[in-house]
This record gives C-alpha cells, structure tokens and sequence, in this order.
C-alpha cells in the first residue's frame, strides 16, 4: 500500500478497503506513515466523510492498534458512561460513586481536557495527593473492592486515536462525525466494558450544535458499540448553557461533593440521576433507589473511598485562584440565555484550560454562576464571579462573555422564563 494512494481515494469521494484502512492505521501508530499524510487523511474524511461501513473498519483498526482490557474476571457486571463532551461536565465525579453503592462496577478511564471543554482528570488532580495513574492490576483490584474508580486511560489503548485525536486537534479536524465516533467507540471497546451509556452533549459548548447531527453521531457510537458486543444506549443531553453553577476544576470537584451530600443544583442532580438509573438497568438493577443513595450519604462514603484509594485526601482545602471579578446583570428581567461556548471560552482563558497538551493548568481558575437560565434578575445583581491567579486574565475572559448573556425585560419575561424552564 501506499499512503498517497489511500489519500487521493478519499479526497476524491471515494470508498477506502478494509485493507487499506487497517494498513494505513497499523503504519501510522508505527511511525511509517508520516503525520503530514495523516492529517491530509484527516482533512480528506472530514470533507467527504466515511461509510457505516468505513467508520467499522476504521474503528476496529484503532482497537487493534493496541491492547484489549478485560473485566471478566470481576464478581459484578461492569458498566461505564462516557460524554461527549460540554462546559461545567462534573457529572463523572458522582456518578462513579453513585452507581459503585449498588455494587456494580464502573470503570471511568478518563482524559484531561483540551479546548473550552474540561477534562476529568485535571478536576480530580486539583484534590490534594490524588493520582490518576493506574495499573491495569491496581485498576481491576479496585473495581472489585470499591466497584468505582476513575483513573487515566493507560497508553496502552488504542495508540492509534491517541496519535491520531492530537494531530486532529491541530488541523481543524475534530468535529468530524465518523471521526468522533470511532475514536471514542475504539477507546471504549477496548477498555472491554460489559455495557455502555452515552451522553451525546448538543448545542452550543458541545462539537454538535444541532439536535440531527447529536442524534446522528449517538446513533452511530451506538451501532460500532453493538456490533462489538457491548451493549449501549445514549442520551441526548442539553448543553446551550453550562450544567450546574460552576466551570473550573477544583470549583467543579466541590460542586460535586455538594451533590454527593445531597444537594448541589438541580440540573446536575437530576443529569446524574438520569445516567445512574440507566447505567443500574443495563447491570440488571432497575429498581435501584439513587436519590436515596444521594441522600442518606452512601454515594458520599463510596467517594471518600475512592478518592483515598488513589492517594487523595478528601476532607483538604481545594486550591483556590488568588483573583476574583465579579459579573454583573446589565439590565433586570429574565436571564433566557447564558451560552455555554462563551462560558467555557471564558473560564479556559481563566487559566482553567490548555492551549496546548502538557500546558499547566490554574487549578482553581473557572467560574461561579449565580443565576441560571429562566431565573429573575435585578440590574447590577452579580451573574458570576471569574477566579483567576493572574488578574490580567479577566480582560480577555470578559470579552469572550460580551455575547453571552442575554436577559429578556420582564414584561416579555414571563413567557420567556416558561419557554426557558422547558428545555
Ligand atoms: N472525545 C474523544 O475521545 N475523541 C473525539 O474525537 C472527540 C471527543
């Protein structure tokens, strides 16, 4: 085979073989196939896209590019979850913990975020001590006490996305259906979970903005994931606005630990709530009560376990950014949009995200929200506070908010706090 070939297939709208793909991906995990070929590759299968068929093969290409995990060996059914991707996403931090208390085992192997979107790990590294890197026997010795744990994905599977999801990032070719769906699902299947629940992120924070192409991407994820054997459902979930009332990693950890204590905003509890209850079907246990589980400290005490278990200490001070500037509403009325995109754009300048892979991170950098879509607000009232350690940040935060707000005078308000409440 040859690498121009392949290319010159798809740029010109045609069909790549079985052969070709699996060749193509085997050479550029070993470094024959060079990244300037890749990424033409890349750019090729984002402009003419890629067969049901194609996406399969390329898929089972990039799980062969690397080693497969087992939890066969495990007492309980594993099942994990996985997101697409959004602003203020904390939801893997007690969902991990909620699902565990039924004794169920769920395997969160996660990554840290590049972009506007956080990534789990980096939330968690902001505990003090907390180690996200596992052993493969550490990570089933775990799962079978604990039944939770959320760990960095070792290096060891699927090479090929790892390669491949960076050199995307680069060249303007991430937000590409076939390419989405392969390297989550190859990641995913090789990790070897019994059973798979996928939050499909659409609007404006998430790679679909419109509820066809979030449907058409979940319906996709969920076919390579059957047709591997595991079984998987998604959810379409919105992200038009941030989830909860903070962005930013450790004021995200602690937003979490409010609803493992009970509280914590209503749309984080009842996203983690809807995603435990189908993760519990699918592991044979429909009839789980997790709001009690929330409640009566539970999921809590599986929490603390986790988090120790992994080095953390989970009753330590979070780290807190040295800055603060506050938001405020610019006019009264009803707040009817609050956009994800900006908030996230906004908390990544913060310091609470990379520009680059390996950037250090403010780790208590992000956002506080203080009113949320469909609330009443007074002119001047605060609307968020930006923590950052360099006040220098705040300028080009505050210009990545300037569209993001949008209140509706009261008088129109009130139908438009009905239509805001419904979504
Ligand atoms: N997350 C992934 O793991 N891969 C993608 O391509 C997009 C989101």
């Amino acid at each position: 085979f040859d690498a121009v070939d392949v290319i010159r297939t798809k740029r010109d709208g045609g069909t790549l073989s079985d052969d070709q793909i699996a060749w193509i991906i085997d050479a550029y995990t070993r470094g024959v196939v060079a990244d300037e070929q890749m990424s033409a590759l890349a750019m090729a299968i984002f402009l003419r896209g890629m067969s049901d068929a194609e996406t399969a093969r390329w898929t089972q290409a990039m799980i062969d590019s690397g080693e497969r995990m087992s939890f066969e060996s495990l007492s309980k059914p594993t099942v994990d979850k996985h997101s697409t991707g959004g602003v203020g996403d904390k939801i893997t931090l007690p969902l991990a913990p909620l699902v565990a208390v039924f004794d169920v085992a769920v395997p969160q192997l996660s990554g840290r975020g590049l972009g506007h979107t956080g990534g789990t790990l980096d939330k968690l590294e902001s505990i003090p001590g907390w180690q996200a890197d596992m052993s493969n026997e550490t990570l089933l010795a775990q799962l079978e006490d604990l039944g939770a744990v959320i760990c960095a994905a070792g290096s060891g599977l699927a090479p090929a996305d790892k390669k491949l999801y960076a050199l995307r990032d680069i060249t303007a070719t991430v937000d590409c259906l076939p390419l989405i769906a392969s390297s989550i699902m190859s990641k995913k299947i090789a990790e070897g979970t019994s059973a798979l629940v996928l939050d499909v992120k659409v609007g404006s924070g998430a790679f679909m903005k419109d509820e066809a192409s979030a449907r058409a991407l979940a319906e996709t994820m969920v076919r390579l994931g059957t047709a591997a054997g595991v079984d998987c459902t998604a959810l379409l979930t919105d992200m038009s606005t941030p989830l909860g009332r903070t962005v930013g990693n450790a004021l995200e950890v602690r937003e979490s630990v409010e609803v493992l204590a009970g509280g914590g905003p209503a749309d984080v509890v009842d996203l983690t709530v809807a995603l435990a209850e189908e993760m519990l079907r699918m592991a044979g246990k429909p009839d789980a009560d997790v709001r009690a589980a929330l409640a009566d400290g539970r999921a809590m005490d599986k929490w603390n376990q986790m988090i120790r278990a992994q080095g953390g200490d989970p009753e330590a001070a979070l780290p807190q950014a040295a800055e603060t500037e506050v938001v405020r509403a610019e006019s009264a009325g009803v707040l009817t949009g609050l956009d994800a995109l900006s908030v996230g754009v906004a908390s990544w300048r913060l310091g609470a995200g990379r520009a680059k892979q390996g950037d250090e991170l403010s780790l208590g950098a992000g956002i506080e929200l203080h009113a949320k879509p469909g609330e009443a607000v007074t002119a001047g009232q605060p609307l968020m506070t930006l923590h950052a350690d360099n006040p220098a940040l705040f300028a080009r935060a505050q210009e990545a908010l300037a569209e993001a707000v949008e209140i509706t005078p009261a008088a129109e308000g009130a139908d438009a706090e009905a239509a805001a409440g419904s979504i």
